[in-house]
């Protein structure tokens, strides 16, 4: 299927992997030959065996997703980096509105695919952390009133929601930290239509941005974020894959268009 997959406006293609699960010797070297010198140099900085495979897994799984949609192969792909670190498709590969978002975590690394600006998170939800001191010191404050009266189960599973989409819309602007998390917030009571609302400094509009938010195992909770005129319904399309190995098809959500959502702000 090289090369052929199209995409249109409004979908997302998100693809996983599970880099602790691949042991194969000949694919890891597979992998390895089609890592550039700067990815290999990267990825012989990580201490752990794990976290290697994890980069070595997780930039594979990048190469092989993008030569999907064009004929060019995975050890052949070109990046550039904005000021902020955001990788992108070479603009010599010619592929127009193409864009990616890589997030890597314990055994999970997920890679979206758009036509317009989108961002990709994933966490490992087991790993425990103090959740409402972490919120209060990150979070906006009508987020870390969704957060209190919730009992500690609840309250933890809703943090990992706000945390992974706080760090989708920051990917998405390609940004990363230098957008202050304390100047967007989310309205989670209705996770059909998630919400998102700023305060200076950031000037933005809610109505411009499309989230969906899904776990796709017991471990992990990851979040999309898509920059889509308020017209244009946002189709969330999920695949499982060990490159390059053929893709199982596990996970798929039609978001309407916004005017056909409960609430805005
Ligand atoms: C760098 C950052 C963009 C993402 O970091 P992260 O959540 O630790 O890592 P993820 O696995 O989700 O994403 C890493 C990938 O995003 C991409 N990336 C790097 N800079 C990026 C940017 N400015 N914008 C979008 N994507 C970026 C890269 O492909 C990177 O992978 P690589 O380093 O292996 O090449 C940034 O948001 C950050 O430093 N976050 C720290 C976590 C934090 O404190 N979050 C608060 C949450 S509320």
């Amino acid at each position: 299927m090289t090369g052929t997959r199209q995409i249109s406006l409004g979908d997302v293609d998100l693809w996983w992997a599970h880099p602790e699960q691949i042991d194969d010797p000949d694919l890891l070297e597979t992998y390895r030959q089609w890592l550039n010198p700067a990815e290999h140099e990267r990825m012989g900085r990580f201490l752990f065996a794990r976290h290697r495979q994890t980069y070595l897994v997780a930039h594979a799984l990048v190469r092989w997703v993008l030569s999907q949609y064009a004929e060019v192969s995975p050890a052949a792909w070109t990046f550039v980096k904005n000021q902020y670190g955001r990788p992108d498709i070479d603009p010599a590969h010619e592929l127009g509105s193409l864009q990616f978002n890589l997030t890597h975590t314990n055994d999970l690394a997920v890679v979206a695919v758009a036509r317009s600006d989108v961002g990709v998170d994933a966490e490992d939800v087991s790993r425990r952390s103090s959740t409402i001191k972490v919120a209060e010191h990150f979070f906006a404050p009508e987020e870390v009133a969704q957060l209190h009266g919730l009992d500690h189960e609840a309250m933890t599973s809703r943090f990992f929601d706000f945390w992974t989409l706080k760090e989708a819309y920051i990917k998405a602007r390609g940004m990363g930290l230098a957008l202050p998390l304390h100047a967007f917030h989310y309205d989670l009571r209705d996770l059909s239509a998630i919400a998102i609302g700023f305060h200076p400094p950031i000037e933005d509009r809610g109505e411009n941005w499309r989230m969906d938010l899904f776990s796709p195992n017991p471990r992990h909770r990851v979040a999309v974020a898509q920059r889509l005129a308020p017209s244009i319904s946002m189709n969330v399309h999920g695949f499982l894959v060990t490159p390059p190995g053929e893709p199982s098809a596990v996970y798929h959500h039609p978001c309407p268009p916004k005017n056909m959502q409960k609430h805005v702000f």
